[in-house]
């Protein structure tokens, strides 16, 4: 068990004080954390706890279920968690087993896992809603959940009450995930500080004919030894064209002179994600026609950092962006058109720039909370934390644009916290202009 030391365990409580008065008389949550997975017979693959769980109960051990529901036969909230068992133990670490599962965690009420079926139609009793995760690869819980849902179909009629409802457990929680506490954003200002710190010694391996999977090893050594619990994603060491695969996480060629390096990696640090990317000269310096594009993304990453702020939208953000590389892939013969149109239809340019803008981050790298609401773009509120980056992505095969240009890829990457009148890039100790970016090779 890896309960955290630091953890304060009264943010867990507050957060289910808050989901409980959601939920109301007549609902329930359950929350299964993923399947342990192996490779072959019986090696462990390195767990990743489940984020909603750990949101709400910080337990991080495999295959636990929360139940919450304030009308739950015997207390609103229940752990069904993996029992202390001295033989397993002593090959896969000590487990918190029932009594932490109360005395730490703070459940009502902790019963093994095997016991969740025989349980369930208990604590679901006064309920007609269950709010359940059912893409959490448990099909054992799945079935459970269904088997109840049958049961309770065929007693509805005289019962007058029963289960018959499943919800999305986002509906509960994406919403307050979205927008970080305190807690939460001191966290991700660590994992966003030690991925800077990591990214300027990593920079140092780059070299040409360095392997892209040694500055991977670089970048991996510089997380550990800082004290990241490990990547918040495989990370990307894109060399030359290899860049223009926007997830090319294979790493495994060297990187040759006057070419430019992706590379787009994050610490896990306390479960919370950093992601950033930045783009090298192989050699240590931009040519002209690489230092060129470069700008231009350069211009984009700063037109839409310029836009955060609270009311505004992650539309807006990619639209500066956008507009910042049409300008500027029309000034360098790129593009042909008129730069309004061509930022409006966003067809000319989705070859060169195929992504969007921004992605939430948090307890996952490509974080919950819905991008629209209400048929509108969401407005941004202080507090929230997502990621800018624009790139620009010349494929090999492009027809139309001069042969020096093609197989060039470059992503510019940070990430921001909402404030009350703007933003604060959490990771501006990683420099962003080349020629800082050349000086953090030396
Ligand atoms: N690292 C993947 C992304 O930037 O979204
Ligand atoms: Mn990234
Ligand atoms: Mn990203």
């Amino acid at each position: 068990m890896v309960p955290n030391p630091q953890a304060d365990f009264s943010l867990y409580a507050q957060r289910r004080e808050h989901v409980l008065d959601r939920l109301g008389d007549d609902a329930i949550l359950i929350l299964p954390a993923g399947p342990e997975l192996h490779v072959g017979r019986d090696a462990e693959v390195p767990y990743q706890p489940d984020s909603e769980l750990y949101y709400l109960t910080g337990y991080t051990e495999p295959e636990a279920i929360a139940v919450l529901g304030p009308r739950c036969a015997d207390a609103p909230f229940t752990l069904f968690v993996r029992a202390r068992d001295p033989e397993r133990e002593v090959w896969t670490g000590v487990r918190g087993g029932i009594e932490a599962a109360c005395d730490l965690f703070g459940a009502d009420v902790a019963f093994p896992i095997g016991e969740f079926g025989e349980r369930l139609s208990r604590l679901a009793v006064n309920a007609s809603r269950i709010y359940v995760r059912t893409d959490a690869g448990r099909r054992d819980i799945d079935d459970i959940v269904l088997k109840l849902l049958k049961s309770a179909l065929a007693r509805r009629q005289r019962a007058g009450v029963a289960p018959l409802t499943l919800s999305d457990p986002a509906l509960l929680l994406d919403d307050m995930r979205v927008v970080k506490d305190a807690t939460e954003i001191t966290l991700l200002r660590d994992a966003a500080s030690l991925t800077a710190a990591s990214f300027r010694e990593a920079a140092k391996s780059i070299r040409p004919n360095a392997g892209e999977w040694q500055v991977e090893a670089a970048l991996n050594y510089a997380f550990r030894r800082r004290g990241a619990s490990g990547s918040s994603f495989p990370a990307i060491v894109a060399g030359g064209a290899n860049a223009t695969i926007l997830h090319y996480t294979t790493n495994e060629r060297e990187l040759a002179d006057n070419t430019l390096v992706l590379v787009d990696a994050g610490a896990r640090r306390r479960m919370y994600c950093a992601d950033v990317s930045r783009t090298f000269p192989v050699n240590g310096k931009f040519t002209d026609v690489q230092r060129d594009l470069y700008d231009v993304v350069l211009a984009a990453h700063a037109a839409a950092i310029a836009v955060v702020r609270p009311g505004a939208t992650l539309q807006d953000v990619h639209r500066s962006a956008l507009a910042a590389l049409v300008h500027g892939m029309l000034e360098l013969g790129l593009l042909e058109g008129d730069a309004e149109a061509l930022i409006e239809a966003e067809t000319s340019i989705k070859p060169f720039y195929p992504h969007k803008t921004s992605h939430w981050l948090g307890l996952d790298v490509h974080d919950v909370g819905d991008y629209m609401k209400d048929a509108q773009p969401r407005r941004l509120e202080a507090g929230m934390v997502f990621t800018i980056e624009p790139g620009l992505y010349v494929a090999q095969d492009t027809v139309d644009v001069p042969g020096y240009l093609r197989g060039i890829g470059i992503r510019i990457e940070d990430d921001v916290l909402v404030t009350e009148d703007g933003c604060e890039v959490l990771t501006l100790e990683l420099p962003t202009d080349a020629r800082a970016v050349e000086e953090m090779m030396r």
